[in-house]
């Protein structure tokens, strides 16, 4: 009877343990903390998944990358980007490497854009991969008698009489033809392309890789004492959100104790033995669940 009532009400405490817990888990970031809470989210879109500094948008605002570097979601299944006012399709970020794979959205159904634009990287952040090269298509140029000239295709542009296009290796201008656009395409698949395989649209699908020149080694500074990247746009820098509130320098302080979410390059707690509470749950992907078990073993 004794030790019922005491198991009894051992759990009303470990309830009302548990409750205060979540109580406090559930007061909103005070606004100073919105930037340190919005970039410890990754940005998930279809098979594109975790992705954090130095890219932006979706569930991390606008401080959490380079502003160049927005992510948008299609359809809940199509990750997009917008280069020079260009519309890509995400199809692969590796952190890793520090790589960004996209192909252009214009040419995702053949080779007849609806209209001309090339594809501009800006060099300061952005440079096309090795195994990358660029590549021209040239629209509308003069009927050549001549069949089976490599690298002829067929667009019908409005308003132009001929519809012969012709693909060149490197940076072109439109020359005697109507207009050019440069695309950069993977040169192990453009020298595959007499496969049957494969073709120019596909090598076109499959995009090209561009190197992130990102200030990766200032995030790596941050995540390491436990902050969240960002991106300062009023002085153009890599920046610091901690777990105190603070921001601006290179790394937080040692008192703010609680590890981000948000880093893929940085995930998981860095404390397995012995940690304080609070950074067991800051740290926890499911707070719920490790307070429980943190009680548990008190208890
Ligand atoms: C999104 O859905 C719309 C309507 O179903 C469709 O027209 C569009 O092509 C889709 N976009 C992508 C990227 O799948
Ligand atoms: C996308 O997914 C979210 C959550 O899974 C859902 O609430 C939303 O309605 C979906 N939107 C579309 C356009 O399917
Ligand atoms: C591709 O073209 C751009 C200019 O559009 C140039 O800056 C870049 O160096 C070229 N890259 C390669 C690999 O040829
Ligand atoms: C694309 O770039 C080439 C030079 O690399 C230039 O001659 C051409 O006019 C550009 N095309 C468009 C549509 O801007
Ligand atoms: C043809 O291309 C496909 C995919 O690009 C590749 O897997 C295959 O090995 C190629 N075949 C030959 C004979 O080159
Ligand atoms: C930041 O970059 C923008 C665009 O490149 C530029 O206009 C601005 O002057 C830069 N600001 C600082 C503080 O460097």
């Amino acid at each position: 009877m004794g030790s019922q009532l005491s198991s009894s009400s051992s759990s009303t405490l470990l309830l009302s343990l548990i409750s205060a817990f979540l109580i406090l888990l559930e007061i909103p970031p005070s606004h100073s903390n919105e930037l340190y809470s919005s970039c410890s989210n990754l940005f998930s879109c279809g098979s594109i998944k975790d992705v954090g500094y130095p890219f932006w948008g979706g569930i991390r605002a606008s401080g959490c990358g380079y502003p160049d570097l927005e992510l948008s979601c299609e359809n809940n299944t199509t990750a997009k980007i917008v280069i020079a006012s260009v519309d890509y399709q995400v199809l692969g970020v590796y952190p890793e490497t520090q790589v960004l794979k996209i192909s252009r959205q214009d040419y995702a159904n053949g080779l007849c854009p609806s209209k001309f634009t090339n594809t501009t990287l800006d060099p300061a952040l952005l440079d096309l991969a090795p195994g990358y090269i660029n590549f021209t298509m040239v629209y509308g140029c003069p009927p050549n008698g001549v069949l089976n000239i490599p690298g002829k295709f067929t667009c019908n542009i409005n308003g132009i009489a001929s519809n012969d296009g012709y693909t060149l290796l490197g940076n072109h201008g439109a020359g005697i033809c109507f207009s050019s656009v440069v695309v950069p395409v993977s040169q192990a698949l453009l020298t595959d392309i007499g496969n049957s395989s494969n073709s120019l649209p596909k090598v076109l699908q499959e995009g090209f890789e561009v190197s992130l020149k990102a200030d990766y080694a200032a995030c790596e500074d941050c995540t390491s004492s436990n902050g969240v990247c960002g991106y300062d746009s009023s002085v153009n820098q890599t920046t610091c959100y901690c777990a105190d509130q603070s921001s601006g320098s290179r790394t937080c302080s040692p008192s703010s104790a609680a590890g981000p979410q948000g880093q893929s390059k940085d995930q998981g707690p860095k404390c397995s033995v012995g940690c304080p509470l609070e950074f067991q749950i800051a740290s926890s992907q499911k707070p719920g669940q490790r307070i429980l078990l943190q009680i548990a073993s008190i208890a």
